[in-house]
This record gives C-alpha cells, sequence and structure tokens, in this order.
C-alpha cells in the first residue's frame, strides 16, 4: 500500500468510528422512547439502496479487522437462555447464521431448534425475490402470538431484507413484536444490539449502509462437522439489473489469500473433508486486493492442503479465466461439478441483464472449461420473464441448456426487486406466459437431471458419507464428486469417510447404492 493509499485509509478509519460512536450515541438516547422516535432515528440514520452511489462506491476503503471482542459486560447476557435462528436465502446467509451463533454461544446462549422454548428468535432474511420476502412476513405473523405467550421473547429481522427501507418501515409500522432489526453489515454487533433491544423498551434498530470491512475472527458455531463453508468475498459489483444483492450485500471485499488458507487449514486440522469457498461472484476474487492474485492462484493453493473435497460458489462467467480453468484441470482436491449461473440464452436479454457476455461466449467458456476438465459438469440459474422476453428468446434459453447439457437447475421467474433498474422496465409478458415458459423449462431439467443420473447405474462412484438419510436412519447418505446425492445401505462407522458406492438404481435426484466392502488380502 503506498503513502496515499495510507492515509485515505486513516480518514476512512477516523469515519467509521466516528459513525460507530454517533450510532451508540444516538441508540442511547433512544431508550424508553416510542416507536416514532425510532422510526425517525431510521429516517435520519439509513441510506436506500442507491444504484448511482453504490455504482461509485470506492474500491480502496477496504478495512481488515482481527480484533473482534465480545465485551466483558455482554458475555454472561444469554446465560441461562436459549437461541433459535430460522435462515432464508443462499449459502452466504446459512455462513452468517454459523457467525451469529458462534456470538451468541459467546454470549452464554445455548441452541434451541423449538421455538416455544426460545429466549430469542432471530429470522436471517433474504430479499432476492418477492416470494423470499412474503415467506418471512408470513413466519413473523406466527411469531406474534408466541410473543403475546412469552412478552420476554426477543424477536429479532436480519440479513438482506433488513437492508431495504421499504420492509424496515413495513415492520416498524405493522410488526410491533419485532424488538430488534439489523443488517448484514452489523452483525458483529450483535452483542451491544442484544444488550439494547433488554434494556429498550422499543424497537432497536441498526443498518449501516456503509460497508468495507472485513472482520477475521469472528466466532463460528458450524452446522456440521464434515462440511465448511468458507467466506472468501462479500459483496457484490456486477448490478446485474435484475438483481437486489450488490444493495444489500454491499461492494466487493476480498479476504486476504492468508487468511483463508489458514482457515482452511485449520478446517482440515479439526477433521473437516469438504469446504466451499463462498462468495457471490467468486470469480471476481482478489480484484480489490492490492497484490495480483485471483480465485485460479486461491485453488492452487488449497490444492495443495490436505482437505479432500474443495468447491466454490457462486461463479460469474465474465470473470472465469484462463488461470482457474487450467489450475481446476489440475483436478486432485478440486471438484470437477461447476455451478455457472447463465440467467437466459439470449443475448439481447443478458445484455439488459447486464450480464456482460453473450451467449456465444457463455457457450465458449464452456467448451473451453469441457476441453480442460473432460468430465466436468455443470448446473446452472436461469430467470424466465424477464421484462418483455419473448419467445424466441426464451426458445433460446431452451435451445442452449440442450447445448450445454446442464445436469441442474435452479429456475425463477423474474421478481420485481425495489431500487434495481428492471424494476422500471415496462412488461408486456403476462403472468401466465411466464407460468407456462417456467413449466416448459423445469420439464427439460428435469429430463436432463434424469437422464445424469441414469449415466451413473452401474458405476462406481466416490462419496462423502455425511450421515443417515433423511427418511431412514438405516440408509446413509451422501454426496458424489459431481455433487450428485446418494442414498446407500453401509456401516454407520462410514459417516464423515470418502467410500466406494456402486450404484444399483437412479432416480431424478438421487442414486441408491450400496457400499463397496473393501478387498480382502489374501495371504
Ligand atoms: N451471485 C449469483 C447468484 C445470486 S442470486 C450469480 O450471479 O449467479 C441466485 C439467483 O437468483 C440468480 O442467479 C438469479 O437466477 C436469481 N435471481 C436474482 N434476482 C432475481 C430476480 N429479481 N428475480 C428472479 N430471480 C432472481
Ligand atoms: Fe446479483 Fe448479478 Fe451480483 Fe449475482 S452477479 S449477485 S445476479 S448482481
Ligand atoms: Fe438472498 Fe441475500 Fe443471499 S438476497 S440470495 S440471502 S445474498
Amino acid at each position: 500500500m503506498n503513502e496515499k493509499q495510507r492515509h485515505e485509509q486513516n480518514q476512512i478509519k477516523q469515519s467509521h468510528a466516528s459513525d460507530q460512536a454517533s450510532d451508540e450515541r444516538n441508540l442511547e438516547r433512544l431508550k424508553d422512547k416510542t416507536s416514532d422516535d425510532f422510526i425517525k432515528y431510521f429516517e435520519a440514520t439509513y441510506e436506500p439502496p442507491n444504484l448511482r452511489k453504490a455504482q461509485k462506491r470506492g474500491k480502496q476503503d477496504i478495512q481488515y479487522h482481527d480484533d473482534f471482542e465480545i465485551e466483558e459486560q455482554f458475555r454472561d447476557l444469554g446465560v441461562g437462555k436459549k437461541y433459535l435462528i430460522r435462515t432464508y436465502g443462499c449459502q452466504m446467509n446459512e455462513h452468517d447464521t454459523e457467525v451469529m451463533s458462534g456470538i451468541l454461544e459467546e454470549m452464554g446462549y445455548e441452541a434451541t431448534t423449538d421455538q416455544k422454548e426460545a429466549d430469542m428468535i432471530l429470522l436471517n432474511t433474504c430479499a432476492i425475490r418477492e416470494n423470499a420476502e412474503n415467506k418471512v412476513f408470513g413466519e413473523l405473523g406466527h411469531l406474534k402470538s408466541l410473543k403475546v405467550e412469552n412478552p420476554d421473547l426477543i424477536i429479532g429481522v436480519c440479513g438482506c431484507m433488513s437492508q431495504e427501507e421499504s420492509v424496515v418501515n413495513r415492520i416498524l409500522a405493522k410488526h410491533h413484536h419485532v424488538d430488534l432489526i439489523f443488517g448484514t453489515h452489523n452483525i458483529h454487533r450483535l452483542p451491544q444490539l442484544v444488550q439494547n433491544a433488554y434494556l429498550s423498551k422499543e424497537r432497536v434498530v441498526e443498518v449501516w449502509s456503509k460497508e468495507g470491512d472485513v472482520i477475521e475472527n469472528l466466532p463460528k458455531r458450524r452446522k456440521g462437522q464434515i462440511k465448511a463453508w468458507v467466506n472468501i468475498m462479500y459483496g457484490c459489483d456486477k448490478f446485474c439489473t435484475y438483481c437486489i444483492v450488490p444493495y444489500t450485500r454491499g461492494k466487493e471485499r476480498s479476504r486476504r489469500p492468508e487468511d483463508i488458507i489458514q482457515e482452511v487449514r485449520h478446517l482440515a486440522a479439526q477433521g473437516y473433508k469438504e469446504v466451499t469457498f463462498l462468495g457471490q461472484n467468486v470469480n471476481a476474487y482478489g480484484k480489490d486486493l492490492d497484490i495480483d492474485f485471483g480465485l485460479g492462484d486461491l485453488m492452487d493453493e488449497v490444492r495443495k492442503i490436505d482437505i479432500p473435497r474443495v468447491r466454490f460458489t457462486t461463479s460469474h462467467p465474465r470473470d472465469f479465466d484462463d488461470r482457474l480453468i487450467e489450475v481446476l484441470g489440475k483436478g486432485d482436491n478440486l471438484m470437477p461439478h461447476i455451478h455457472l449461473p447463465v440467467q437466459s440464452g439470449n443475448s439481447d436479454v443478458l445484455k439488459l441483464m447486464g450480464r456482460k457476455y453473450t451467449r456465444e461466449q457463455y457457450l465458449e467458456l464452456v467448451d473451453k472449461i469441457k476441453e480442460a476438465i473432460p468430465h466436468a459438469t455443470f448446473s446452472t440459474d436461469i430467470i424466465v420473464g424477464f421484462p418483455n422476453e419473448t419467445e424466441e428468446q426464451f426458445e433460446d434459453t431452451m435451445t442452449l441448456y440442450d447445448e450445454v447439457g446442464f445436469e441442474h437447475a435452479y429456475t425463477f421467474i423474474f421478481s420485481p426487486r425495489d431500487g434495481t433498474p428492471a424494476d422500471k422496465f415496462k412488461d408486456e409478458v403476462t403472468e401466465d406466459e411466464k407460468k407456462q415458459r417456467l413449466y416448459r423449462l423445469n420439464d427439460k431439467v428435469n429430463a436432463y437431471a434424469k437422464e445424469a443420473m441414469k449415466k451413473y447405474e452401474g458405476q462406481t462412484v466416490k462419496v462423502l458419507v455425511e450421515g443417515e438419510s433423511k427418511n431412514n436412519p438405516d440408509v446413509l447418505a451422501g454426496y458424489t464428486e459431481h455433487s450428485k446425492l446418494v442414498n446407500f445401505t453401509g456401516p454407520k462407522s462410514a459417516i464423515g469417510d470418502i467410500v466406494e458406492v456402486e450404484i444399483t438404481q437412479a432416480k431424478t435426484w438421487s442414486l441408491d447404492g450400496v457400499m463397496v466392502e473393501e478387498a480382502v488380502e489374501v495371504k
């Protein structure tokens, strides 16, 4: 970092510190005030998603902190109390829940899955589509009776929805049983926020629209001991015209390579068998660092670590570079299944979506990957019914699906999101037509999934055994290198191991099999 950058960083540090201090002072003043005061406070401190401003956000002001600590005064706040976090949305949210659980457990809280015995319930929300938000509002409705039964219960809303002004206003106006609202950039403030929620008779709202911090040493309560999520970057700068994520998650911030490597080494030492690197656009990893180090370089480094499986999600086709393809071609612990969202098979629609690649470029990339990794398999995300998508344009998506031969896809009907450019696009396509397209696409997705599974019948595959099958405790379940779910018979002692399973029957979404006995050595 040069002198100028250091100077800028110091200035930003100071201004962030004073932001935080003034937030704390404001919250202090608001104790025992009415919800109108809170709305006023919120309006004064909250910045709604703003495309122009967000796109101009700086690259230089990323701060790294290794000094997270739960202050003495908050450490016993949860002793004798139980918490429950409901998680909606993507893996990023799943992992944030692990961090919040880690923080709460260091404050003395214990986890519960029974909402009746919970002293605190947090909804970690997703804003990606309208139905995701409706689910949360539905759940908030259900929680109301719980609060009536137990007035001491703290109900909190966090995650991506709490970064939206309209959502926060709606909760403040209509859901009086919500005690706490905090944003995706405020997770590390949880101890203070929980204390404020206990002390205050009114709602506590803290949503920082500023971002730029990477906090390294937050505690984590991981959800299993076999597979682990590892954030490699936060935020997204792609600004696809339909998408809310760049506003709810802030700008792209990469973690330092050494911190990531150290986390993976630590997980390997603890016996984890698989890590998945997380980011909204992992291929942009490293672009904001002041060293020349990208996702390909990072993957090459983790290849040397003794952890059997490494995956990454989500890839953006635009930034999927040759270095990454070359490294993935080396195989080893780098898994050969690639999730590569295409969104549409028509170049004009892709342009309107702001995806910054054409149909042809996407297909070229897939070919290049297939050449370097012949056994690679692909899955994707697709949006149908983007404003004014024509029948022909939709057909392009259908033919692209055939050309790539995806093994799986997540398919969605376009959902307008407040504050995004596509929200303002006029749209002549009827909802019914959009649904029909989705059904047609889903028929194709199912047919390809079934065919992909069929290929495995009679084959022996390597399965990382995660535990007993959900439906039958006598059956074990795990995933193949290509991320296929396998249910099979085998000894419970195999849980946590990678074993060979012979596939006896393929279904549409899973495989059945039997574990191959290890060959008995004959002397
Ligand atoms: N960062 C990832 C995915 C983020 S969201 C990527 O760029 O691929 C997961 C998926 O939700 C997206 O790939 C997209 O298919 C879908 N999605 C996002 N915004 C949407 C919207 N407004 N309406 C419908 N689907 C949407
Ligand atoms: Fe959204 Fe596009 Fe960023 Fe993915 S790359 S999170 S779709 S803006
Ligand atoms: Fe949803 Fe936020 Fe993830 S909007 S998809 S939870 S980044």
